[in-house]
């Protein structure tokens, strides 16, 4: 059989390319300058070393820039010892359906494209992750050693691709290469079945209730029409923004009361739908709320804790639980009341992978609207609609209806999370380190009636692998349950956001009833001054508020 040609291309290093939190985010202007895509790519290639005749999938949220990326992509790659690849229709995948796929086909690697709920079109952002054969994002010391390598090489190699043709599905073959273009939905969606109770939520759906989903011009539109609406028969005006754009519709694709304000104003008053959703750019977050009600990332984990047998897939129920350090720890307590492990990881959905591997843990989740299950190693929006409406057709409670019970069996935890944009990163550097000299003087003290039992940097050692992750964020937690927690973010392509998290544990049904903002203003005006947050920032309010 003939190969392709190869050829090494010369070119200086960039020396930018450290991905963060979630693979390497840049702004389109930078992520379209020469060879860049290719030099990233063959950065992650030397670090992986993959064998002749590997299987690699690829696949985007549809952003600009997507189907141009994954043609170079593409070319590197070859070079590099892949002889097959799986790659969505039109460039697509959503994030756990790529997941599920590199598990389910067994391929040696997948790439990711997508900078999730960031903007995009020509001004906004793209992003570039890649997955390891057990579909959860490359390990810190992998992109490590990926930055490491990109700092030093001196070019690229690339196969003399054509072309490859992604409108249409089917299997073509190239000089020793094969490229199969697979339905993005299709196996996903054979997966969600496995796990629900599809004629429960359809009958319930028959029955007269509403839900209204918004996938915000992004990547879970195709999913959506094909799971919610052919397969399970809600009317097809239950779909908002439902068609994929490389812009996004000018939307922010962020599910967030802010971002997808539209969703909340259809959540108020009479007629408002039984359940309401939205996800993001890449599909593996999710919102969902309920008629008058916004549902907590961190309460959502908690009741499909407290529910989770009754779902056909987790029947056998799970053998631990995990969530991130800055999440609330409202599935701490229902864990406890089952006698179950909870791991505290910390943020990035790759530190549960290793416990998901292991089998350790069965369900995780993150404030920042992620949370998953076994059934892949990303974080999967579509799956935690369905879970809730799976929930709903067997219980028979409405949404507010679950959440006040379980509130009244476990306590209440009132949650938010205050951002702080700072335009200039090294100011928010500073207050950090200044932060971390005080943590000793803090501990013990009793700042507006709390007395501070930990005041630390957290440190987590991985249980599977005992890798070492140090300063994962300041966490202060008060004897009465109350805790603050600061840390920036590890996403943003420009400037820096500080993050701080607050936390309040009730139990007093005066207290259950409350607003989260009354419950949580002073926490957070008490977590502004122990940072010295205008001090350091110029900032004397948030910039946002979740
Ligand atoms: C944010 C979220 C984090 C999530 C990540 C990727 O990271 O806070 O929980 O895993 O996006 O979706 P951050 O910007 O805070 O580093
Ligand atoms: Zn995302």
């Amino acid at each position: 059989m003939s190969t392709l040609d190869i050829t090494d291309v010369s070119f200086p290093p960039y020396v930018d390319q450290r991905p963060g939190t979630a693979g390497l985010r840049k702004k389109v202007s930078v992520f379209s300058q020469p060879h860049y895509v290719e030099m990233f790519t063959q950065a992650v290639f030397s670090t992986l070393k993959l064998p002749a005749g590997s299987r690699l999938v690829i696949g985007g949220d549809g952003r600009y820039f997507n189907s141009e990326a994954i043609q170079r992509l593409m070319a590197v790659a070859v070079a590099n010892g892949v002889s097959e690849i799986i790659v969505g229709q039109h460039g697509l995948l959503s994030t756990p359906a790529a997941s599920h796929l590199i598990r389910l086909r067994h391929a040696a690697a997948g790439f990711i494209l997508t900078a999730s709920h960031n903007p995009g079109g020509p001004s906004g952002d793209f992003g570039l992750k890649f997955n390891t054969p057990t579909g959860g994002q490359a390990p810190e010391h992998v992109t490590d050693e990926v930055f490491r390598i990109s700092q030093q090489q001196t070019g690229y190699r690339r196969a003399d691709l054509p072309h490859v043709d992604l409108s249409r599905t089917g299997i073509t073959r190239l000089a020793g290469l094969v490229v199969e273009v697979v339905d993005p939905v299709a196996d996903y969606a054979v997966l969600m079945e496995s796990l629900f109770d599809f004629q429960r939520i359809a009958d319930w759906l028959r029955a007269g209730h509403r839900i209204r989903f918004d996938a915000m011009h992004a990547v879970t539109g195709p999913y959506a029409r094909r799971i919610l609406v052919e397969r399970l028969g809600a009317p097809l005006d239950s779909l908002r923004h439902a068609e994929p754009l490389p812009d996004f519709g000018g939307l922010h694709p962020d599910p967030n009361p802010i971002d997808a304000a539209g969703l909340v104003a259809e959540s108020r008053g009479a007629g408002a739908p039984d359940l309401l959703a939205a996800s993001d750019g890449d599909g593996d977050r999710n919102m969902i709320l309920g008629p008058d009600t916004f549902l907590s990332p961190c309460d959502s984990v908690a009741v499909m804790l407290a529910n989770v047998t009754r779902i056909p897939g987790y029947r056998e129920g799970v053998p631990g639980v995990a969530r991130s350090m800055p999440t609330s720890r409202a599935l701490d307590v229902v864990a406890a009341s089952l006698g179950l492990p909870c791991y505290e990881t910390p943020t990035g959905w790759r530190f549960f992978c290793n416990l998901l591997e292991a089998g350790r843990i069965g369900l995780c989740g993150e404030e920042s609207f992620g949370t998953s299950s076994a059934h892949c190693r990303e974080k999967d929006g579509l799956w935690a609609v369905l879970f809730w409406l799976n929930l709903l057709a067997v219980d028979g409670r409405s949404l507010p209806g679950i959440l006040r019970d379980h509130w009244a069996r476990f306590g209440r935890h009132h949650y938010q999370r205050w951002d702080y944009v700072v335009p200039d990163a090294g100011r928010a550097n500073e207050l950090m380190e200044a932060l971390r000299r005080l943590l000793p003087a803090l501990q013990g003290t009793n700042p507006a009636g709390g007395i501070i039992d930990t005041a630390d940097d957290f440190h987590y050692r991985d249980p599977v692998d005992a890798s070492e992750s140090a300063h994962q964020g300041v966490r202060l937690i008060f004897s009465n349950g109350a805790r603050i927690v600061y840390r920036l973010s590890g996403t943003g392509t420009a400037g820096a956001t500080l993050r701080v998290y607050l936390e309040r544990h009730v139990t007093l049904p005066g207290e259950i009833v409350l607003s989260t903002p009354a419950a949580l203003t002073p926490l957070g005006e008490l977590a502004a001054q122990i940072a010295r947050i205008a001090h350091h920032t110029g900032l004397s309010a948030p910039t946002g508020m979740i």
